[in-house]
């Protein structure tokens, strides 16, 4: 692949994920590939494992990562073509973007969406414009719509650990105290669908329905308990409304998953990408019993990454 952005760049996504797993039996096996490139990881937004799993991805494939907090350290830049820059911003991503591609050999950017104006965050202004002015592979750390490198990671953990032919998997909704993304239930949902070898259900309250485009062939319901039912993997998730953008309708506390509402799974194995708001999205006893795999999920990102830096420096060096 060229570029990391979506699930669409990944032409085989059983071998990523094989791949991701060889190189959790053996990190170093291809120690020398990444010898004398450098990868620039930018983050407009804050993090904790994808910042260091990319970090250790890199150094696993001879790469030397340098970080840049662009938000705190970098000049205000600006997004906008024909842009007349008299107000804050300082630097046109024109002028930014590539110099940083002569530095870099691949770049990774992190960027969060303002969930105020669902047709800008929906373009994807701030990666694609890396895209078109570095010149050089871009890697998604988690984009205004999409979180790919950890649906990547969560296609590997379910693979290690669930040896169902046809799980029933259900994105579930959960309470949050603030306004979150839609992109890690997107990114969740197009790659679940893209590997074609689930009972896909996708339940949460009125008001909260997603973008048709990423939740094509799921099976929708506002009633939770029934979305439970039988399930073999519950993907516990908090979104922002896409329809009302940004908004967060209604009160819906009690959504928070419990080790009651689980009773009428199959002792569903539970994902989180982290971080998570504990006792708010989901109760202690769920995320610290023996069917928690959200540390997992958090390990594999390493690995996850490691197959994708591995992918572009094979395929564009
Ligand atoms: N899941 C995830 O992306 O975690 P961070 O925000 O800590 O990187």
């Amino acid at each position: 692949m060229k570029n990391f952005i979506s699930v669409h760049d990944v032409e085989d996504i059983d071998a990523l994920v094989q791949q991701a797993l060889l190189y959790k039996a053996n990190p170093l096996a291809d120690i020398t590939l990444g010898t004398n490139k450098k990868i620039g990881l930018l983050f407009f937004n804050p993090s904790l494992r994808t910042r260091i799993s990319t970090q250790i991805a890199a150094q696993n494939l001879g790469m030397e990562p340098i970080i840049f907090n662009v938000d705190k350290e970098g000049w205000a830049l600006e997004f906008m073509d024909g842009a007349i820059m008299n107000g804050n911003t300082v630097e046109h991503i024109k002028d930014a973007a590539p110099v940083l591609g002569s530095y870099f050999d691949i770049l990774c950017i992190r960027t969060f969406p303002g969930l105020k104006n669902r047709e800008d965050d929906y373009a994807e202004t701030v990666i694609n414009k890396f895209k078109t002015y570095s010149g050089v592979p871009v890697i998604s750390l988690e984009s205004a719509t999409l979180h790919p490198l950890q649906s990547l990671a969560d296609m590997v953990t379910i693979k290690e650990h669930i040896k169902i032919e046809k799980p029933k998997i259900v994105l579930c909704w959960a309470p949050h105290i603030k306004p979150l993304p839609q992109c890690v239930a997107n990114s969740f949902s197009q790659w679940v669908s893209a590997c074609g070898n689930a009972d896909f259900f996708i339940t949460h309250p009125k008001g909260y329905e997603l973008d048709a485009k990423f939740t094509k062939g799921a099976a929708i319901t506002n009633h939770q308990q029934e979305a439970l039912a039988n399930a073999d993997i519950v993907y516990v998730k908090n979104w922002s409304a896409f329809n009302d953008y940004g908004a967060m309708p209604g009160n819906h506390a009690h959504w928070m998953l419990t080790n009651k509402k689980l009773a009428v799974s199959n002792n569903a194995k539970i994902m989180h990408c982290l971080p998570v708001r504990r006792n708010v999205e989901l109760s202690d006893e769920v995320l610290d019993g023996e069917y928690s795999l959200v540390t997992r999920q958090g390990e594999n990102r390493t690995w996850a990454a490691q197959a994708v830096l591995a992918d572009i420096l094979k395929n564009n060096f």
